[in-house]
């Protein structure tokens, strides 16, 4: 047991408290987060004239050294130190002596955990946005290609009016297009720097937390020592756009989970991207997607764990809080792993463009188009919605779809029906003449992808 604290002690502290007590094995994971933070205290230190030069450079090459040290294995992070913060500190002594027993002025490891955790979501707020962008670039592949692939689409899970396969993808383009507004918003409301705040109510060293805020790239120091090490707001509001990423997923799983059934058979999954089973040599499993979907639960656990754990907290810092990190850790790395597998899953996944329109043709998918027709022709919808309604329930007792009706039977409910209406109620026709922005029709879409092009470029 190596604490940071046994002055005011007598006894040694229990080995299960100790336990119970120990961070170390989950918040080993930000020692380099640590060592960043620690090198920026001591740089401003030293501005102020609090540390002397040479001790600056001593407790800078010291704290390298352990950093290098981890990275390449010489240094193991064992659990006989407490926390990260204290495994850094204890071996810095070892390594440098006294002027590493003076890193820890000015600060508390409050403020030194609330920059530690800031630091550490600020970069996988970047990783997880690079990573929900290259699912982007898939998706914007596939609409570039299936701008007139037709499908069917639902509404209730009943076909509904005839879509193309470009415009279905990019409404999931739409969500992950928030998902990453939602990364950018949190990451710039979070961007301010703790250290410095001490315990809870600052310190009495004359600290330049500005000069150390931009050091870490922070866009300034916060403004309340209290709030800043009790704050998780960041935490929560990343666990909530997580759970809302997940959601997408989720989403978009179920349907590739749907489109692979026998039933649908829209789409084919890669080899790679399907497991097999063990008994029952036809099968081909979405397993990717389910799992996908089947972790979301998980993320939302995080959130729903966190924001219990924060209700109830007096000002300032707490223990409870450091229940954040390992939901964290566990959600970040679930949303990262999920979306690198989605966007292979998607990537080499195959479209039957012909099962995909044969469906559309189904359905009566048209049924609003032959309203429309008789509408341009003076018509008042509500009676054309009948009309077609009609014909519909013809066709369902010949068992026919609407393109098979004759003129005849057409003009037998309305007499202002022409030859026109095949083509007027054609899968072609019924998409491309939807050319309202952000509908399926092919010269709207293309204006949308190219739109879509830009935001990517940049
Ligand atoms: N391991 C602690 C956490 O994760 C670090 C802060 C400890 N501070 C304290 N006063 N015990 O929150």
């Amino acid at each position: 047991m190596a604490q940071l604290w046994g002055g005011r002690f007598t006894k040694e502290t229990d080995q299960l408290v100790y336990n119970f007590n120990a961070s170390i094995s989950f918040d080993k994971k930000f020692y380099k987060q640590d060592i960043i933070g620690s090198i920026a205290h001591v740089t401003m230190l030293a501005k102020q004239n609090i540390l002397t030069e040479a001790e600056k450079e001593e407790i800078i090459e010291g704290l390298n050294s352990i950093l290098s040290d981890v990275e390449n294995g010489k240094l193991e992070i064992t659990e006989e130190y407490e926390d990260i913060h204290s495994f850094v500190e204890a071996n810095l002594i070892k390594r440098i002596g006294d002027a590493g027993k003076k890193l820890h002025t000015g600060r508390s490891r409050n403020d030194q955990v609330a920059l530690d955790m800031k630091l550490y979501v600020r970069d996988e707020i970047s990783e997880t946005d690079e990573l929900i962008k290259e699912l982007l670039e898939a998706l914007l592949v596939i609409m570039k290609e299936h701008t007139e692939t037709f499908m069917p689409g639902f509404t209730h899970l009943q076909k509904a009016q005839p879509i193309t396969l470009a415009h279905h993808i990019g409404a999931y383009f739409e969500m992950f297009k928030r998902d990453r507004l939602r990364m950018s918003d949190i990451y710039k409301r979070m961007n301010y720097c703790p250290l410095g705040s001490g315990a809870l109510a600052g310190t009495t060293y004359p600290l330049d937390r500005e000069y150390t805020a931009s050091l870490l790239d922070f866009e300034g120091a916060t403004r309340n020592s209290m709030d800043s090490v009790s704050d998780r707001d960041y935490v929560i509001e990343l666990l909530s756009a997580l759970s809302t990423v997940m959601m997408h997923l989720s989403r978009f799983s179920e349907e590739i989970i749907i489109w692979n059934t026998n039933e649908y058979r829209f789409v084919e999954l890669d080899d790679a991207y399907s497991t097999g089973s063990s008994i029952m040599p036809q099968k081909k499993n979405p397993d990717i997607a389910e799992l996908v979907r089947g972790k979301t639960g998980r993320v939302y656990g995080a959130l729903m764990s966190i924001l219990t754990t924060m209700k109830g907290i007096p000002l300032a810092y707490n223990k409870d809080m450091q229940e954040d990190k390992e939901l964290t850790f566990d959600a970040i790395d679930t949303v990262k792993g999920c979306l690198a597998l989605f966007t292979g899953m998607v990537k080499t996944m195959t479209f039957n463009k012909q099962v995909m329109e044969e469906s559309a043709k189904g359905g009566f998918t048209n049924a609003t188009d032959v309203a429309d027709y008789l509408v341009n022709k003076g018509v008042p919808f509500r009676d054309a919605h009948s009309i077609s309604g009609r014909l519909v329930l013809l066709c369902i007792e010949k068992n026919c779809t609407l393109d098979d009706l004759s003129l005849e039977e057409f003009k037998s409910e309305h007499a202002l029906f022409e030859a026109d209406i095949y083509e007027a109620i054609s899968l072609f026709t019924c998409v491309n003449k939807r050319e309202t922005l952000g509908a399926p029709g092919k010269r709207v879409m293309e204006q949308v992808i190219s739109e879509y092009e830009t935001y990517l470029s940049k």
